[in-house]
């Protein structure tokens, strides 16, 4: 299975459920392909923002050599599941979607809520790591 994480900037909570479900799926021996991108072009080719990378390596995954991408249509074709963070994340993504296949690819990482951008909130880092892991968790068992 591919998976792609999809959030703004694509240095803080795609990168963190990229690294996390990669190092989640590995440990269970499954064949998936994670990878994460933005629906901002902003950071394109820059690693994680280093509150990411400190937060992700304190519990032990190294999301460092991570680069940030730009969500392009084609990533629709490339991706069996498509898991973005919050619903401008979802409004931008399916404003790129080219039909009903595309559509039904997208949900939300967190299917009832949203994990909240730390990117201004030094503290959120902390509580979004663990939402993330809690679902990435959920996520080697349900898909
Ligand atoms: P992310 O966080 O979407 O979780 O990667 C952000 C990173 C950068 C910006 C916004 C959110 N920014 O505006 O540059």
């Amino acid at each position: 299975m591919k998976i792609l994480m999809v959030c703004l900037g694509n240095i803080c909570r795609s990168p963190l459920a990229h690294g996390v479900l990669t190092y989640m799926a590995s440990q269970d021996q499954l064949d998936w392909t994670v990878h994460s991108a933005g629906t901002g072009d902003w950071h394109v080719g820059q690693a994680p923002d280093r509150r990411a990378i400190a937060v992700a390596k304190k519990y032990g995954v190294d999301i460092s050599h991570q680069r940030a991408r730009h969500f392009i249509p084609e990533f629709f074709d490339q991706y069996d599941r498509i898991f973005v963070m919050d619903r401008q994340n979802m409004e931008d993504v399916l404003s790129l979607a080219r039909n009903e296949e595309d559509r039904r690819k997208v949900s939300l990482f967190l299917e009832e809520d949203i994990v909240p951008d730390p990117y201004y909130d030094e503290e959120m880092f902390e509580p979004v790591y663990k939402m993330i892991e809690k679902r990435c968790h959920e996520l080697v068992h349900v898909l």
